[in-house]
């Protein structure tokens, strides 16, 4: 039987951001960092490929501590079935290509790649303001572009992509997002209408329980969410910038359920129908 040199619940998480690639390792039973984080900026040209080496330098640093183990990584767009199929921030070179098979192949293990929204969501209700909150919970990131996760009793549906919603003829994320508030030198006040025109459509639309706000202008929360006027409760996100590590190490764990020992290392699939066959 392979048996894998790391505890399988210290999962390594990596987010790949506009302007940074940050990484630790994460203890899955609390949440928590168990090693300091790692940034390295993201590169100018941030192809696939340039994005999986910085990746691999991090993983490097990481490797005693996590072993063969299977890692977690964010992107900031859509990512189906391992496919990109478009990417609004970062190179264009992302669109169309599998990308997790990609950084698998150049990372020699398993990646998962997941949203970078909708990690953090995921981290939020595991660990966050969200926890052990049923219903329909939205978590939006307000960082360069305007990021989503819908989840509902817990349950992630992925790939939302409510920051590109057209509102009077505009992408949202292109008005309401931290970028579009820094671009245009938005007041507090100012920002905040927008973000009422956008977290009020999208309340119109999903009827949510819970709004929580996540990206690094959550940290000043206090100067913007009391100026919303909705229906439904807004709060601000707890894990601030490390929802996204620690959201990706969650993924790893959910891709692999039964896997978080042995045949996440081999290179299993949860889904793969060869476990099927696996004898106990
Ligand atoms: C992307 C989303 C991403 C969000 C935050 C948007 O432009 O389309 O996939 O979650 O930015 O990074």
């Amino acid at each position: 039987m392979a048996c894998m040199t790391s505890s399988p619940h210290h999962i390594l998480g990596i987010d790949i951001g506009g302007s940074g690639i940050k990484g630790a390792p994460v203890d899955l039973s609390t949440g928590a960092l168990t090693g300091s984080r790692i940034r390295i900026p993201t590169p100018k040209k941030s192809t696939p490929k340039a994005c999986a080496s910085v990746v691999a330098q991090i993983v490097e640093q990481f490797s005693a501590q996590i072993g063969d183990s299977p890692v977690g990584v964010t992107v900031p767009a859509p990512v189906v079935h391992g496919v990109v199929p478009m990417m609004a921030n970062l190179d264009p070179a992302w669109v169309g290509v599998d990308a997790e098979k990609l950084f698998s192949d150049q990372l020699g293990r398993q990646v998962v790649l997941v949203n970078d929204a909708d990690a953090a969501g995921l981290a939020e209700v595991r660990y966050g303001a969200a926890q052990g909150r049923r219903g329909v919970v939205i978590v939006t990131t307000l960082g360069t572009g305007i990021g989503t996760a819908l989840i509902n009793d817990g349950v992630l549906v992925p790939n939302t992509e409510l920051g590109h919603l057209e509102i009077a003829g505009f992408d949202a994320e292109t008005r309401a997002s931290a970028a579009a508030k820094a671009r245009e030198k938005l007041s507090y006040q100012r920002w905040s209408k927008r973000l009422q025109i956008y977290y009020s459509a999208v309340e119109k639309l999903f009827w949510p329980d819970l709004f929580v706000v996540g990206g690094g202008v959550s940290a000043s929360h206090e100067r913007f969410l009391p100026l919303l006027k909705l229906q439904t409760p807004i709060v601000p996100a707890m894990l601030l910038n490390q929802a996204g590590i620690v959201g990706a190490a969650a993924v790893v764990a959910a891709r692999y359920p039964l896997a978080e020992a042995e045949g996440a290392a081999r290179g299993v699939r949860a889904s793969d129908p060869a476990l099927w066959d696996t004898p106990k």
